[in-house]
Parts: structure tokens; sequence; C-alpha cells
């Protein structure tokens, strides 16, 4: 065996050529030349560890994990290939072994910085947040000024729901290197959580005066200004459903009583129950809706902004295909007369602002065609549009059924629901809407 060294031999400055050549994506030539390191040096453990980057670079997580496997066989006790081996283990759900490696590798490399940050990033990954907290914190206790064991701490505390510890480390990091971007939206996120509206308001201050272009800063400044933003941004939207995506059904349909993806399936086939219809399922999700159909003789389109979403639907095997975009875009990207039905499920809570959904609707639907979708449900005595404290949006029943029919649609019928779902023990009231475009212009 031989251990990696720090001088720069030939065989180092090959190594470091190859990294490049992975970074670059020409994994060609780094394969071939990792070839020839291999043959130069047999028993180093710095070549399969190269080789581990260039089997990720590929996709290749069972080839990467063999290599670091070979790089910790020639080196063991190597605290590098200890921790590389563990982020892949804790990525396949090899938490334990993974959280071992970290141990041992903490063990033997406890003035590492870099080690403790990757020890806390594997046990994140493990699913071992307890674990990951106490690393963290020790870390922070060990190497107080590397600002990136702390900001990781924070991070850890906000996904735990424990704002206020974690506002105290973005506080530090902060009065260090004040006008960072992340500390910023931390201690915007921190404040938004507990309540504190003046201190959001400071933080959406600092940082749209450093993004002033950002339209996820644009809509928190606007937010704790007193403005309600008409739409959610993008980010917003797969920041929440990237997260949930593996426990949406269970979490929603088991735990929470959601009921609307099956409403909007039974309202479908109530109006096409030869199930010959095209269908388009803005905001499909992890593809409920159909699930709820079962197969039609016709195309169902899943449109998603959240790519884990999207992928969960896929492995349903009903939809025809999916297109990761916004509804919006969807909508307008959409030939006139396309689609024998729209679906719409929990999802304009979300998109608020209904000014530039339905009209086009409208246009992307056949004549006879139906636009079926869910809202919460605003009071009479409130705006047409509010904005939660939840961060979704209620719609006022008779605003959207004015702009339906001003938008040119027929046979509207409004079913209110006294619970979409239940939400802080209590059931959430809205409405399902159903339109048809009429079937003569
Ligand atoms: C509460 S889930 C409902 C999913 C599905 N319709 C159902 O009922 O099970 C809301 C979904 O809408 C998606 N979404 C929200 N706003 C969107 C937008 N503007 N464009 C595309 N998708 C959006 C989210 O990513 C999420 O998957």
């Amino acid at each position: 065996m031989s251990s990696p060294t720090p001088t720069p031999d030939p065989l180092t400055l090959a190594l470091q050529q190859i990294r490049g050549l992975i970074e670059a994506g020409q994994l060609q030539p780094a394969a071939q030349a990792l070839n020839a390191a291999q043959k130069q040096a047999p028993l180093d453990a710095r070549v399969p560890l190269v080789g581990m980057r260039l089997a990720q670079r590929a996709g290749n997580l069972a080839g990467a994990t063999q290599a670091a496997r070979r790089a910790l066989a020639l080196a063991p006790g190597w605290h590098v290939a200890q921790i590389e081996l563990g982020l892949l283990l804790a990525q396949q759900k090899q938490g334990e072994e993974a959280v071992q490696l970290a141990m041992q590798a903490l063990a033997g490399a406890p003035k590492d910085s870099q080690v403790m940050v990757g020890a806390i990033n594997v046990a994140h990954l493990s699913g071992q947040s307890d674990q990951a907290v106490a690393w963290a914190e020790d870390g922070v206790r060990r190497f107080p000024e590397v600002a990136g064991i702390r900001l990781f701490l924070a991070r850890l505390l906000v996904a735990l729901d424990r704002p206020k510890d974690a506002q105290a480390h973005y506080e530090v990091v902060h009065s260090r290197v004040p006008g960072h971007e992340e500390t910023l939206r931390g201690l915007l996120s921190c404040a938004v959580r507990t309540g504190d509206n003046d201190k959001a308001a400071h933080w959406a201050d600092e940082l749209l005066a450093l993004k002033p272009n950002d339209a996820l800063v644009q809509y928190w400044h606007a937010l704790t200004h007193g403005q309600m933003p008409t739409t959610q941004p993008p980010e917003v939207v797969t920041s929440i459903f990237d997260d949930y995506a593996t426990n949406f059904d269970l979490h929603l349909v088991r735990g929470l009583k959601y009921q609307t993806p099956k409403l909007i399936a039974d309202a479908l086939l109530a109006r096409f129950p030869d199930r010959k219809f095209n269908l388009l399922d803005l905001g499909c999700g992890t593809g409920l809706v159909g699930v709820y159909l079962g197969r039609i003789d016709g195309h169902i389109i899943g449109v998603d902004l959240s790519e884990k979403m999207i992928e969960q639907a896929a492995r349903h095997g009903i939809y025809s295909r999916f297109h990761r975009v916004n509804v919006l875009d969807a909508l307008r990207e959409t030939p006139a007369d396309h689609y024998e039905a729209i679906s719409c499920a929990d999802v304009l809570v979300y998109v608020g602002d209904l000014a530039p959904v339905i009209p086009n609707a409208l246009r992307v639907l056949k004549p006879g065609g139906h636009f079926i979708f869910s809202c919460e449900t605003a009071g009479e005595d409130e705006a047409d549009l509010v904005l939660r404290p939840s961060q979704r949006y209620a719609h006022k029943a008779s605003s959207v059924e004015r702009q339906l029919r001003e938008a040119g649609f027929d046979d509207i019928v409004i079913e209110h629901l006294p619970m979409l779902r239940m939400e802080n023990n209590q059931p959430l009231p809205g409405f399902l809407a159903v339109a048809r475009k009429p079937l003569t212009a």
C-alpha cells in the first residue's frame, strides 16, 4: 500500500490534470489518462479515488462506490476515502455503514475541518439529523472560524423547524461576513418563520439591495412590506415540492384526508363516461389525478415545476409525458383547441392570480371541453384573492365564477367543499370549479 503524498510528483500532477478533464466533462480522455496512471501506480489509493470521481461524473453510482472501496482497501484508514465512500453510501440508503465511516474519519483526522464538513454531510444525507446536528455543533465548537460549518448547522436547524437556534448562528456569520447572500436568506427565512416581521422586512431590504432582480427576493420583500404579490415565484414552489415529493401521497392523502384528485377524476369521468379524452393535468404533482382516473382512451399530459414530483408521477406509467414548466407557460405554449379536458388540483393556490390562467385554458380546450380545478375559499367579505399565512392563495368563489363567465366559459358549476383536507387539525374549506368551453363560438 502507498499512502497519499502532498509532494507534486509526476503522478500527483497527472491526477490533477485528470480531475481537470473530469470537471470539464472530457470523460473519454480522462479515462484514458486514468488507465495509464493505474498502470504506473497500481497500488496508489489516489488513482481509484479519481476513478470514483470519473464514475460519479458519468452517473455510475455503483462504479463510483466500487472505486471508493478499492481506494479504501489500498489505504485503510485514509479519511478522504472514508468520507467519499460514506457520502456515496449515504446516497444509496446505506446510512449505517456511511455514518460508521464518517465516525472513523473524524477519529482519524480530528483537526481537519473538511472531514468535519464531510461527516456532517454524510449524517445529513443518511437521514440521521440528530447525528448531523451533534457533529455540526461539535464542529462549531472546534472550528469556530469556519463559517461553512456554522452555516451547515444553521441550515440543519431550519430544516428541523428550529428557526430561533438557526438565527443565532446566522447572526454570528453575518457579524463576521456582512452581505453574504446565503446568510441573509437564512436570516430572512428565520425571521419569517418566527413571525418577526420587522426583522424580516429589514433582512429583505438588505437582500434586495444585494439582489435587486431576484424574483424570490422581490416576492419576500413585497410580503414583508405588507404588499401582496399576485403569484408565487417558481423557486418557492419547487423548494416546497422537491422536498415534499417522496412523502406527499402518504402525508396528504392518508394523513390529511386529501380528496381533491379523486373528486376531479370523478367529475371528469362523469363528463367522459366512455373515457375518450385527452387531459392536460396542470400541476400534476405525484400524478394522483391520473391514478384515480386509471387508464383512459387518450393521453394524459402532466405539467409541473417540481422535477421530484414528476419523478413520482412517472412511476405510475399512466401519463403519456411530462413537461417541467410553469402552468402559465404550459398554457401559453399549447396550441388552441387541443385538449378535451384540463385539470388543476390544488395548484391555483400557488399560482394566485387567475387572470392569465382562465382565458388561456379556454383557448387550449376544444369546443365542449372542460376545465376542472380546485381553490381554497376566500370569504365573500374578503378580497377576490387573499394570500394566507400558509403562503397559499385563497380565491373568492363568486369572483372565480365571474372570471370564468367573462372569459367565455358556460355551464359553470361551483361545488363548495367544507373540507379540501385537514390543516392544523381543522378542515380547510374550498371549492371545485367545473366550466365548459361552448360548443360554438
Ligand atoms: C399540492 S400539489 C398537488 C398535486 C396534484 N395536482 C394533486 O392534487 O395531487 C401542488 C403541485 O403543483 C405544482 N405547482 C405549483 N405551482 C405551479 C406552477 N406555477 N407551475 C407548475 N406547477 C406548479 C407543485 O410543484 C406541486 O406538485
